[in-house]
């Protein structure tokens, strides 16, 4: 199975999602501070590996007898949106120990719940497939995204082991390209039928009667079903309303937020603008090119047709708390 972590010999092993596809490399941390830096520089990305590489850099850092209170702070800084690394954080400090055993165990359950959520999610998902779908889904939500099989990506996975006739319209996903090189890699992998696609062709699709059915995964839900996800997911409800096809969030309750009423209160992370001006290293736009480069939007509960968790479908409007 493809899995984005991996607990070896007293350390965390990271697959670098960087340079994935064409290189596949572990980078091998042994501090709270490495496992912050790997978050934020996106060696481990989506919202629930976040998670769970936080908990490993609490057990690192438990291992070391390093100060528990500036390790959590300084996993706590590595990215903003994803309500699963806060969680994950929250639970390590609920044990109320320094223990490393202690703590190494919670980080595996946190990650072994994981994986069982999303096949959960999966088999709710896959129920509201149609027998013969084109399904257009947007950045990774997979297996690198998750402790396995994953979210929205797990929905297609399911759907395709049943009985249904999956055909996935994969977008690229600019700035970082999560979808041509992470979810590319995993249908091919699965041998899902699929094409990449720029994210600008979406709309054409949806027109020419080619999409079925779009499924994204989520960093946040607020109380209200308002759903952080990666930039460009908002576009993609908007034209599945226009166009009449079912929009479906996939998430486990680890990226709910029930403390925020709705959307307007996530944070939003802004990354740096060489995400856009450069491609794989090399300058493509004008040199000191101004850009904004927002990592995520927010989806109004209103154009979300299911909410999928591991506990079932929810339809709108939604009041989870
Ligand atoms: O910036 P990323 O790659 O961490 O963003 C990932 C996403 O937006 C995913 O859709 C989300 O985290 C869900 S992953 C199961």
């Amino acid at each position: 199975m493809l899995t984005p972590l991996r607990w070896t010999d007293g350390a965390l092993e990271m697959l670098d999602q960087r340079i994935l596809p064409t290189r596949v490399e572990w980078i091998r941390y042994t501090t709270a501070e490495g496992v912050a830096e790997g978050i934020r520089e996106m060696v481990v990305r989506g919202a629930p590996a976040i998670g769970i590489a936080a908990a490993y850099g609490m057990a690192l850092a438990a291992h070391s007898r390093s100060d528990l209170k500036s390790a959590d702070a300084v996993l706590r800084a590595s990215r903003p949106t994803a309500v699963n690394l806060f969680w994950a954080l929250d639970k390590i400090q609920a044990l109320g120990t320094d223990h490393p055993d202690q703590i190494l165990a919670m980080a595996k359950s946190i990650e072994q719940d994981d994986l069982e959520m999303n096949l959960a999610i999966g088999r709710h998902g896959a129920e509201l497939v149609p027998k013969a779908a084109n399904i257009l889904t947007i950045c990774n939500t997979g297996a690198l995204a998750t402790a396995g099989h994953g979210t929205a990506l797990g929905v297609i996975r399911s759907a395709f082991a049943g009985d249904k006739e999956i055909h996935v319209w994969s977008c690229e996903t600019r700035p970082r390209q999560q979808g041509l090189r992470l979810t590319a890699f995993e249908l091919m992998h699965d041998k899902i039928p699929f094409n990449s696609i720029s994210d600008g062709m979406a709309a054409s699709l949806m027109r020419a009667g080619k999409v079925d059915f779009v499924i994204a995964g989520a960093d946040r839900i607020a109380a209200n079903g308002d759903t952080a996800n990666k930039i460009g997911t908002y576009m993609l409800a908007v034209l599945a309303k226009h166009h009449g096809i079912p929009f479906a969030i996939a998430a486990p309750s680890s990226t709910f937020d029930l403390s925020l009423a709705n959307g307007d209160l996530i944070p939003i992370e802004e990354r740096t603008g060489t995400e856009i001006t450069h491609i794989e290293g090399v300058q493509v736009a004008p040199d000191n090119c101004p850009v904004f480069n927002p990592g995520f939007d927010v989806t109004p509960g209103e154009l979300i047709t299911y909410i999928i968790t591991e506990n079932g479908v929810f339809r709108p409007p939604f009041q989870f708390k």
